[in-house]
């Protein structure tokens, strides 16, 4: 058993507490490599920005959970390195799918964990998420719980339709499972085609595809039902398109890949949201850069020569997000 608070760690408790209070958001990135991670903390170094390291199943079975424990550990040196002399910086498993996954990470190290039964009937979805809290509190990690399910893939749970948070069950499952974050649907979803042609508007000045809006009406409803409880928004990449145009100019063969405005992820930055989940703008940030460089350098073979600009991008690109979008910037 190894307790995170061993390693520099922390829970997202006070984080979170902070946040709601002050009105902006903690960003959730996923990482599977050591680019992703050293652009990660290099832009919460800079930017003096709480962060929260996600690692998915599919991390876990390309990167192995033990390898990423020590490199999330790797991670809080590294940030004091970069002068950064009071990390915040969490370690949490997104999409947990079993209480024995939960268990495995809280006992290597993790200070957080997400435990995903929306896709469960709800009194199992309860059950379950309350077994993990029950778990995960003797050693002060906390746990995030879903309610509503989001539209397309949610690693490996999949969904026909998306089906809004219900704002009437919430305080009854935070009350019943003793969660310490509620991740909710109010129109979200993973990956980069977040919404298809048909259901978007055609921008006429632009040419692009405008996403229709957030159900802003029921995370109002929610907040109205758990005032200051802390909420979360998984899917929330918003698909730069300008990274887009740079996949497809270098050959890359994207179409109709369509993310959540930044705007709106502005104003729920604002309200109870106070994690925001994001790991495709990550991927089309990485894919954009060593697509150019492929392109533009054909002869080139040192893996550090597009792994390098890949890691520039992501920065700049966990940057902007922390400073431009969620508000966390100076805030750890
Ligand atoms: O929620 C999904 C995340 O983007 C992780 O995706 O399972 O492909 O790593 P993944
Ligand atoms: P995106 O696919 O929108 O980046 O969402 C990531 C996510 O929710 C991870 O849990
Ligand atoms: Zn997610």
């Amino acid at each position: 058993m190894i307790n995170y608070k061993d390693l520099g760690l922390v829970n997202t408790r006070e984080m979170f507490k902070k946040a709601v209070a002050g009105g902006y958001a903690i960003p959730a990135f996923n990482f599977n490599n050591m680019e992703q991670l050293q652009a990660i903390i290099m832009a919460a170094a800079e930017t003096k920005s709480p962060v929260i390291l996600q690692v998915s199943k599919g991390a876990r079975q390309y990167a192995n959970q033990t390898l990423l424990r020590y490199m999330a550990e790797g991670a809080v040196e590294y940030a004091k390195e970069l002068g950064w002399e009071n990390p915040q910086i969490v370690l949490h498993l997104d999409h947990g799918d079993s209480f024995e996954t939960c268990k495995s990470c809280i006992d290597m190290g993790f200070s957080s964990v997400m435990i995903d039964g929306s896709h469960l009937p709800y009194e199992e979805n309860v059950a379950l998420t309350k077994k993990v809290v029950e778990y995960a509190h003797q050693f002060d990690v906390t746990v995030e719980g879903e309610l509503g399910v989001l539209a397309g893939v949610e690693d490996e749970v999949s969904a026909e339709e998306s089906h809004y948070t219900k704002p009437e069950e919430v305080v009854d499952f935070v009350t019943k499972t003793g969660c310490d974050s509620l991740a909710i649907s109010i129109g979200t979803s993973h990956g980069a085609f977040k919404f298809t042609p048909e259901q978007c508007t055609l921008d006429p000045e632009t040419g692009r595809l405008l996403p229709p809006p957030l159900a802003f009406d029921v995370l109002a409803a929610i907040e109205e039902q758990l005032p200051g409880f802390p909420i979360v928004l998984h899917g929330s990449s918003s698909v730069p398109q300008d990274e887009v145009d740079t996949i497809n100019k270098y050959g890359g063969a994207l179409k109709a890949a369509v993310g959540i405005p930044e705007e709106q992820l502005r104003k729920a930055s604002k309200s109870a949201v106070c994690k925001i989940n994001i790991d495709s703008d990550s991927r089309l940030a990485m894919t954009a850069a060593v697509r150019q460089v492929f392109a533009e350098k054909p002869a080139e073979f040192d893996p550090r020569k597009y792994l390098g600009p890949a890691r520039d991008n992501m920065k700049k690109l966990y940057i902007h997000k922390i400073k431009e979008v969620l508000g966390s910037d100076n805030k750890a």
